[in-house]
């Protein structure tokens, strides 16, 4: 491998910056190449699984860098600090100088080092004069971290309107919103099976779900039941060891739920017996409906 040439970081300096300072970084571009940087990073198979304000955020803040022929872009090895997208000219990849594949344009890479932390896999030297669109690690992770962060204040927020929580003091609801993870199920898709065991407790943020039931006598499962948002369920498994009493099962695509295990919830919330106690004032403030929804989700 040569000499590493990414190119240095530009002059804005992120980390002294508030928070969305990546805003800073926008470049203004054509409506055309937007779409080509757009689409060459949703190619990328470890770049499209990002949300699409993301890749949009990244396209925007993407500005040119050019290389001369035989210039080394990236070099095996080293630290990385950017991303690219090639548009122009060719490129070749090579590991321990042995050259693996050559580049087409519109192609996005370097996204490695940038997403794993990792220094970079392979070098990609210029073939030709090359032009490229490139983006800085630091505005990157500013983008991951702005959309963590309304994440967050979207769970928070959702999570404040769940009755089981109204009354949740706030700084256990933080810590909630921390330790919590998010699941997606597509219809049919079991989220908790009966008779297993099980310590997570689920909250839907979006779409259905159905409860179905194995009782006496029938082979396959009653439905007994339909959840939506704001509904919680698995409570029982933070109050108990028991075994899952009933099946829940995705009633369309893309249901999101969001899930906090036994012992998050123990380090966050509070204990068995904190809960509760919770459990018990909650059901004192509830109307006659909810009460019996309770009932008939705690004898589960
Ligand atoms: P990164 O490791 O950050 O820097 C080198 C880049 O080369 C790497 O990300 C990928 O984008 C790209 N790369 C690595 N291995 C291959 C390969 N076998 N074929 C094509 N591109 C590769």
């Amino acid at each position: 491998a040569g000499v590493s040439a990414e190119p240095t970081s530009r002059t804005y300096d992120c980390s002294s910056l508030p928070k969305f300072c990546f805003e800073k970084a926008r470049v203004p571009k054509d409506v055309s190449v937007k779409k080509l940087l757009t689409d060459a990073l949703h190619k990328n198979q470890y770049l499209k699984r990002l949300e699409l304000q993301q890749i949009k955020d990244m396209v925007e803040c993407m500005y040119e860098r050019s290389y001369q022929e035989r210039e080394y872009v990236i070099t095996q090895g080293e630290p990385g600090n950017h991303l690219f997208v090639l548009a122009d000219g060719k490129l070749d990849v090579f590991q321990h100088n042995k050259r693996l594949t050559s580049m087409t344009v519109w192609t996005a890479f370097g996204e490695l080092a940038i997403l794993y932390n990792c220094t970079r896999t392979a070098s990609v030297k210029a073939v030709n004069k090359v032009r490229t669109w490139v983006l800085d690690r630091e505005v990157f992770q500013n983008i991951m971290r702005r959309t963590a962060e309304m994440r967050q204040e979207q769970h928070r927020n959702f999570l404040r309107s769940v009755s089981l929580l109204a009354n949740l003091p706030e700084d256990k609801l933080s810590k909630m919103v921390d330790c919590l993870e998010v699941e997606y199920y597509d219809k049919g898709e079991y989220v908790i099976r009966e008779g297993e065991e099980g310590s997570t407790f689920y909250i839907i943020a979006q779409g259905k779900v159905k409860v179905t039931q194995t009782s006496d006598g029938h082979k396959t499962p009653r439905v007994i039941n339909t959840l939506q948002k704001g509904d919680y369920f698995g409570e029982k498994a933070l109050i108990s060891d028991d075994v899952r009493s009933a099946n829940i099962v995705a009633d369309e695509n893309g249901v999101e739920c969001l899930v906090i295990d036994r012992e998050t919830f123990d380090q966050t919330v509070g204990t068995f017996e904190e809960l509760q106690s919770y459990l018990k004032g909650y059901v004192a403030t509830l109307s006659r409906d909810d009460k019996k929804r309770l009932e008939r989700s705690s004898s589960r």
